[in-house]
């Protein structure tokens, strides 16, 4: 099939109530984002656990070594490694999303499956990763940092360390991505905030706390 364009999701996956997810291209101030949005809901009251992938668990060590070039893997393997994070990072019944929720909390985390779809989807085939995370929940609410493919790498080019997928070849076919997995959920009952990440860090977690949290999260 050479059509790039990805039909919408039949099988409807679960929501998680309270999960809310942040993404964009590197460089596009997800870290931040996320950071504010959970010290505003904290300074309010709320119990929150922030979160992110890759994890600090061993999974996703291993995967932060890979990034930064002192181990190798493949982008196939790279992307079971980022499914096989987020598995545990769902599941660990200690401080896994899936526990925190129960416990009542928000959960926000920086990264989730949409990376995989956009980064090792690009890198290895969309259809194999789709597949791979086919069984993990949606978030209530993912905010996507919108930014031109290679305006983030020009913000983050003064890091004394530079990353694997920072070039901008890779930005390139990551900003595409990102558009192929965003269209995939259209129709399913996440809801996607699309949010122009190239706008002053306050500029953007206000409206990013406008589109959100104006209506009662759950
Ligand atoms: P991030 O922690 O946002 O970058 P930084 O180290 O600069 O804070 O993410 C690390 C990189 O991992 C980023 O380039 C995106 C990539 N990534 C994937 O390729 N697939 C994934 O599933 C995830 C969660 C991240």
């Amino acid at each position: 099939m050479t059509s790039n364009k990805t039909a919408s999701e039949t099988e409807p996956r679960q929501v998680l109530p309270g999960f809310i997810v942040f993404e964009g291209l590197d460089g596009a101030g997800t870290t931040t984002q996320a950071r504010l949005f959970v010290e505003r809901l904290r300074s309010g009251g709320a119990a929150v656990s922030a979160t992110a992938e890759p994890t600090d668990g061993p999974i996703g060590r291993h995967i932060r070594a890979v990034l930064s070039g002192s181990e190798h893997a493949s982008d196939r393997t790279m992307a079971y490694l980022f499914a096989a994070d987020r598995s545990e990072h769902l599941d660990n019944p200690d401080h896994g999303i899936l526990a925190e929720l129960k416990r009542g909390r928000y959960v926000v985390c920086d990264r989730y499956l949409f990376s995989s779809l956009a980064y090792q989807g690009s890198l290895c085939g969309f259809e194999f990763v789709r597949m791979l995370n086919s069984s993990f929940a949606l978030p209530e609410h993912l905010v996507f940092l919108e930014l031109q493919s290679r305006a983030g790498l020009e913000r983050i080019k003064t890091r004394d360390r530079n990353e694997i997928y920072e070039t901008p070849q890779i930005q390139d076919t990551v900003y595409h991505g990102y558009r192929q997995a965003l269209e995939q959920f259209r129709d399913t009952k996440m809801r996607i905030h699309r949010i122009d990440g190239s706008a002053a860090p306050e500029t953007i977690a206000e409206e990013v706390w406008r589109r959100i949290a104006i209506t009662p999260i759950h």
